[in-house]
């Protein structure tokens, strides 16, 4: 099988984490480097985090440290839906150290990106402020980027603010950067993570899935992005779920910014579906998708994290 390479931005995070494991065992997928940024928690929890993954999966990626913080916004954690740590409810091995390198982020990823024969795609389920710098120090990278396949934004409400997305609103102006920045965009937002839910009964499935199953049902029972009885929202998995099985979604490219002025909307995706801006389309936005398709993917991918 020709595998697409690939390279993760994440700031785990339980709902990454789970979207790391699928990316890690889907056979049509080459991750060849993690990168962390501040997000949910801070970077070294998030880093640590990464790293108990890939010694929990027995994984050998590299992963490389990037932005502590937003480039211009006063950093916002997510601890209260992830837990101090960014992956409370389970006791995860200690941290496979060796995979971590000195470089910082950016420049492994210009690094990883340069030297690929094929064009990389960037899988983003964090902020952006990795992704706006790299763009910033190497803008020659656009050329070997096939895609970014994003978890963020919003056609609709907020997660973080009444308009803002996490990613999108924790730094704004990164994610103003990466959507004019030219290259092709997938995004995948709340209008479909929050339709991305495991339910009760897919928990209890889930429960029994062996030691990746019993490591997801005791963070499900911590995770604070919905609930065991109302849906536990899977957003990150969205981006993985778009490469892996792309039917999943309804798509529109239309043309898309960020409000960074706004004093009730600093942070929202302006998504222009009904072309009032008459601008140029600049991302393919996923605008629904099939739920209980969904929910039947996550099981079967999960199945697969041994
Ligand atoms: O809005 C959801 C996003 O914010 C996800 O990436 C989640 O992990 C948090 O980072
Ligand atoms: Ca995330």
């Amino acid at each position: 099988m020709n595998q697409r390479p690939v390279i993760i931005d994440t700031d785990p995070g339980i709902d990454d984490a789970l979207a790391i494991a699928i990316a890690l065992f889907a056979e049509e997928l080459d991750v060849r480097l993690i990168t962390t940024v501040a997000g949910n928690v801070s970077l070294e929890n998030v880093t640590g985090n990464a790293l108990r993954l890939l010694r929990f999966f027995e994984k050998e990626v590299p992963v490389a440290k990037g932005a502590a913080q937003p480039l211009i916004a006063e950093f916002v954690d997510a601890s209260n839906v992830h837990g101090k740590t960014g992956m409370e409810g389970y006791d995860f091995p200690e941290p496979d150290m060796s995979l971590l390198l000195e470089e910082h982020a950016v420049n492994a990823m210009r690094r990883v990106i340069m030297e690929s024969p094929e064009p990389i795609t960037l899988v983003t389920i964090a902020a952006l402020t990795n992704i706006a710098l790299l763009f910033a120090m190497y803008p020659e990278v656009k050329r070997n980027i096939r895609e970014i396949v994003m978890m963020g934004g919003s056609a609709s409400r907020g997660n973080k603010g009444v308009m803002s997305e996490f990613n999108v609103g924790t730094d704004p102006e990164a994610a103003q950067v990466v959507f004019q920045s030219g290259v092709p965009i997938v995004m995948a937002g709340l209008d479909v993570g929050l339709k991305a839910l495991v339910l009760p009964e897919d928990s209890e499935e889930i429960k029994n899935m062996g030691k990746t199953g019993d490591m997801a049902w005791h963070l499900f029972r911590r995770y604070r992005g919905g609930s065991f009885q109302t849906g536990l929202k899977m957003y990150d998995s969205c981006a993985i779920a778009y490469l892996l099985c792309p039917e999943l979604f309804t798509v529109e490219e239309t043309y898309v910014e960020v409000e960074l002025r706004g004093s009730l909307t600093a942070g929202c995706t302006v998504v222009d579906l009904k072309n009032y801006l008459h601008k140029t389309p600049n991302a393919k936005v996923c605008t629904d998708i099939d739920g209980e398709k969904f929910r039947v993917w996550f099981r079967q991918a999960l199945a697969k994290c041994i």
